[in-house]
């Protein structure tokens, strides 16, 4: 069994995407190596374990350390026999997508649109496209925690106790003027879009665990201002995503197979980069852990 001792932390260059050493999924865990590499998560939002070689069954039970799973919401795209694991990958199996291609590429934070979005998430890499020795598909993450810290005071006393209006409808209809209403996921999110009512959350969001104060934008998803007119309420948030995307808050996770990278959805925003072609494989196992009511 690992003990808590042996893990190590390597920093990056960023305020997230810290690597943690000495942890195998693939083993019992101590009760107290959960606990630290919890600990470590909660400290910095975004975490990668590199290396593992794990089965569903022990990602699944890894990833209820963090408390209850959630089933995505498109069951196509759920891995037969563990429905806890939704498949993010654009290999096609006897004509058959077995996963969601185009997931993430957009800034946001899963489940935003809900009343009860999710703690975190728990990407595995199984297989990552390679172009001239070059890893492709990266996902960028962003500190939302951080980038609330360095606001103006002025614009903090702006945001402070305001909501904001967030519409998962919305965000069909941005997608499909986009990419068009068949491609890929798109015509299951359609679907989706009427069991999903607009909520509200707050703009400033208090961590639950840290009580740390982070913005919560998703884009496309985050729509309207509480007190504010429509122009003016879409550009404070085009403002505020422009400045939670500044350089020195971004982590870009360049993917290697075997890396189980865990993000907290309330202290990170991330957006996937499909900067890699149909034939270029690509195939995800990401989990999605409960969470509770904003504030
Ligand atoms: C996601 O947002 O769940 C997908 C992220 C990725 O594929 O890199």
């Amino acid at each position: 069994m690992a003990s808590a001792t042996e893990i190590e932390i390597v920093h990056v260059n960023a305020p997230l995407g810290h690597e943690v050493r000495g942890v195998d999924l693939s083993r019992p865990l101590a009760a107290r190596t959960v606990e630290a590499v919890e600990r470590i998560f909660d400290m910095y939002g975004v975490i990668t374990l590199r290396g593992q070689t794990i089965t569903p069954e022990q990602h699944i039970a890894f990833s209820r350390h963090f408390g209850a799973l959630e089933r995505y919401p498109i069951d196509r795209f759920l891995l037969p026999g563990h429905p806890e694991i939704f498949v993010v990958s654009n290999i096609v199996e006897d004509g058959r997508a077995i996963g969601m291609a185009d997931a993430g590429r957009v800034w946001h934070s899963d489940m935003h649109f809900t009343a009860t979005p999710s703690r975190c998430s728990l990407l595995y890499a199984r297989e990552v496209p390679m172009r001239d020795g070059r890893a492709l598909g990266a996902t960028l993450f962003a500190s939302t925690a951080a980038a609330y810290d360095a606001l103006p005071r002025d614009i903090k006393a702006t945001v402070d106790g305001r909501r904001a209006l967030n519409s998962y409808s919305r965000y069909v209809e941005r997608r499909s003027a986009k990419v068009g209403g068949g491609k890929s996921g798109q015509s299951e999110r359609t679907k989706q879009a009427d069991q999903h009512p607009d909520v509200w959350h707050p703009l400033v969001r208090t961590h639950p665990r840290t009580g740390r104060k982070c913005l919560y934008i998703s884009d496309e998803v985050t729509c309207a201002v509480e007190g504010m007119g429509e122009t003016e309420g879409e550009q404070l948030l085009k403002e505020l995503l422009a400045h939670i995307t500044r350089p020195e808050f971004v982590y870009t996770h360049e993917w290697r197979v075997g890396d189980l990278l865990i993000w907290d959805n309330c202290s990170a925003v991330h957006n996937a980069i499909g900067d890699y072609g149909p034939d270029e494989r690509r195939l995800m196992h990401r989990t999605t852990v409960a969470g509770g009511p904003t504030f």
